[in-house]
């Protein structure tokens, strides 16, 4: 089959596809792909949890990659990891350490991996054939995710006392360790001291990054790279060629986070954007192979690895630095941009006169950031989005955003406090175009980035527009 074209089904299963396509990241054509490939080679239900034999190995086209996931906050992320790789067209089997399963269960591991989890160096029911030295030697990669500052010690030092240390100590396959603790951990001597014979021996490693730490009020170097950040990391060390990598050779420009408009050099105004949005779309473009851009306002979130990161404070810097990074094929504007600025901020800081009225912070409207790019002469990239964070009348607001800043694409999301959108989690989209409105499900910010970039992917690839 040269080509795959699909005719004669009807409008709710394209819907279906599409959103199912988005979920995973991939274009609806690679969708329909994989889902005629698993119908064809997978007739085998796989096993529950915890339970049966170990199961045969898959076959030899899929890459296996071993996920080791240590005890620590992070585990939690490494459950989408999962997701990812599979996405990926990996075979992934799980261990979880005993510290591993106070944050999750084998039993969620393994509805992801749909295989069997491991945790037990001696499993009088499984462990007959050597199970360590099996699962050391059916693995392409192991990818240890969070990699706690103990299993580095434990690995550095070559001990070998539970099932994870020991897969680790009887692999030669290539190891990628995804660090995450504390960074008074990280930095100390014993940790650098064990990350650089780590190294040295030949393991692969990806963060940590820099933010803010579980414990309330802690930053630094310590926070697990993100699963699409460590997915990527894993294709590049198996060199998948199959990987999706629909954005290849696109140039992305996105803005993200609030802005900060000073009043004077100590006080400014701002808003509630967290930045969470327009960080996962430029993590998922980046994923997804395009050369990412990001302009960023003042956040707290983590710099994604593998974008290039410029960093703003107003308004004014934020359009600035967007002129100066075009051209590019798409422009998102997930930023929430100031619209006004005080009109005469102070050099110096405003003080307090017994008896004097109060400062007279006139304002002055801030550029349109999105407006200027969308109606540019020349060099308008190819397809210009914009976010319509509304509070009421949601979809009419964010149509009449779409004509008056000249877009191509609006994403309407509801904003008003109930929703614990502006600085949560999770986000629910509409996506407003010329020809009519899709609405996206409930989702994670991850989830939504991913949904977008491969609505981007297929718009550009010819399939939607
Ligand atoms: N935007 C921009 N520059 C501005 C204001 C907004 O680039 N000065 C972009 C945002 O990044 C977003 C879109 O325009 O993609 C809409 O932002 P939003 O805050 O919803 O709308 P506003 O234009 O600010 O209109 P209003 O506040 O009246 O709803």
């Amino acid at each position: 089959m040269a080509s795959l074209t699909v005719r004669q089904i009807d409008e709710a299963l394209k819907q279906q596809l599409r959103l199912r396509a988005a979920r995973h990241g991939r274009s609806v054509e690679d969708e329909v792909r994989t889902i005629l490939r698993e119908a064809a080679s997978d007739t085998e239900t796989p096993p529950s949890p915890g339970s049966g034999p170990m199961p045969a190995a898959k076959p030899v086209a899929a890459k296996r990659v071993l996920l080791i996931v240590g005890g620590g906050i992070a585990a939690y992320k490494s459950l989408d990891l999962i997701r990812r790789m599979k996405e990926r067209g990996l075979a992934v089997r799980c261990i979880l350490t005993k510290a591993a399963e106070e944050f999750i269960t084998p039993l969620s591991a393994g509805a992801i991996t749909g295989e069997r989890v491991f945790t037990d160096l001696f499993d009088p029911a499984h462990e007959f054939d050597v199970g360590h030295i099996r699962l050391a030697r059916e693995a392409d990669l192991i990818v240890v995710a969070p990699a706690t500052a103990d299993l580095m010690a434990k690995m550095a030092n070559g001990l070998a006392g539970d099932l994870a240390t020991a897969v680790l100590l009887a692999t030669t396959a290539q190891i990628l360790l995804a660090p995450a603790m504390n960074p008074r951990m990280w930095m100390n001597k014993a940790t650098q001291r064990n990350l650089a014979q780590l190294i040295a021996d030949g393991v692969a490693t990806i963060g940590p990054n820099e933010g803010e730490m579980a414990e309330s009020g802690e930053r630094g170097l310590g926070r697990m790279a993100e699963p699409l950040e460590i997915a990527a990391g894993v294709e590049k060390i198996l060199k998948l060629h199959g990987a999706p990598r629909p954005l290849k050779g696109k140039r992305i420009l996105i803005t993200a986070g609030p802005t900060h408009e000073p009043i004077d050099p100590v006080r400014y105004i701002a808003n509630r954007s967290s930045g969470k949005q327009g960080y996962a779309i430029a993590i998922a473009a980046a994923a997804a192979g395009a050369d990412v851009i990001l302009v960023s306002g003042p956040v707290n979130v983590p710099k994604p690895q593998g974008v290039t990161v410029i960093d703003v404070e107003s308004a004014r810097d934020m359009l600035a630095a967007v002129e100066r990074a075009l051209p590019a094929d798409v422009a998102i504007f997930a930023a929430a941009v100031a619209d006004w600025r005080v009109a005469n901020a102070g050099a110096q800081k405003i003080k307090k006169q017994a008896g004097a009225a109060t400062p007279d912070l006139a304002l002055t409207e801030n550029p349109d950031i999105l407006s200027t790019v969308a109606h540019r002469a020349t060099g308008r990239p190819g397809l210009v989005i914009g976010f319509a964070a509304e509070t009421e009348n949601v979809l009419a607001n964010a149509k009449a955003k779409l004509a008056k800043k000249g877009c191509d694409w609006i994403l309407a999301n509801d904003v008003s406090p109930a929703t614990g959108i502006m600085g949560g989690d999770r986000n629910t989209i509409q996506l407003v175009t010329a020809s009519g409105v899709e609405a996206w499900p409930p989702q994670s910010k991850e989830d939504a980035a991913a949904t977008l970039i491969a609505r981007i992917a297929a718009a550009l690839n010819g399939e939607q527009n």
